[in-house]
């Protein structure tokens, strides 16, 4: 009971990182430590190959849409379409897309997720794909819905993201990382949000440090 009490999920304070001192500071954060923490992802997409039109959801500063553009290049022919929230991490996606000279292949919108309108003039999309962003969501539910709505046929939905664990709740600390992971949801909760919209074939990963998991859902 005590655990259980313990590890409930605690929203988190923010659904958009705004302000331009907030994203500058996520900035600096995200430097340190981009390449490893975003690896397994990488490599999950680039093994599917597949070629088309992908939708990155909260893509704040735009470095993962500029690295997945760059090293699917030799295996696949991809679009990218990049959104988020905040429109001050628009911005800095904008410029980072601009310098890297990505600019015809990564396009980048401030759009809400849960949204149903915004997302459906986006189109269709092949692989529908996000990092660190679920447990920012304020309405997942609709989320989930809007994004296995705007999938083609055959398409993939692939979320990467923190996980909920209880041990973390052992240590008497808060804060940054501690309050998002503490914000993040169980496998079995990313599978109820998938199963209320029709999707039963989907796979979960627990991925090192272990608050990490992957989430890779077929339509
Ligand atoms: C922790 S950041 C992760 C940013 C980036 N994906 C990364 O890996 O660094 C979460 C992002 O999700 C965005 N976000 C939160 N709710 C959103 C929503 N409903 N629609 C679009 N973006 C959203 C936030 O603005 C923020 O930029």
């Amino acid at each position: 009971m005590f655990k259980r009490v313990m590890f409930k999920r605690i929203e988190h304070t923010e659904e958009a990182i705004s302000g331009a001192e907030n994203v500058a500071e996520y900035g600096e954060r995200h430097k340190r430590d981009t390449d490893q923490k975003y690896r397994p992802l990488i490599k999950t997409i680039k093994a599917q190959s597949i070629s088309g039109r992908y939708l990155e959801v909260g893509a704040g500063l735009g470095t993962l849409a500029v690295t997945i553009s760059k090293e699917i290049d030799d295996v696949a022919d991809v679009e990218i379409t990049a959104i988020d929230l905040s429109p001050d991490m628009a911005k800095a996606g904008r410029e980072y897309i601009k310098e890297s000279g990505l600019k015809e292949k990564v396009r980048y919108f401030v759009c809400d997720a849960s949204d149903e309108s915004e997302i459906d003039k986006l189109g269709k999309f092949d692989l529908v794909y996000s990092a660190f962003s679920l447990h920012h969501w304020r309405d997942p539910e609709r989320i989930f819905k809007n994004l296995v709505n705007c999938i083609d046929e055959n398409g993939i939905l692939y979320l990467y993201d923190l996980k909920r664990v209880w041990w973390l709740y052992l240590l008497p600390i808060n804060g940054g990382y501690i309050n998002s992971i503490r914000a993040a949801y169980l496998p079995s909760e990313v599978g109820a949000f998938l199963k209320k919209c029709g999707i039963t074939k989907y796979e979960t990963r627990t991925h090192f440090p272990y608050f990490m998991q992957s989430i890779i859902a077929k339509k």
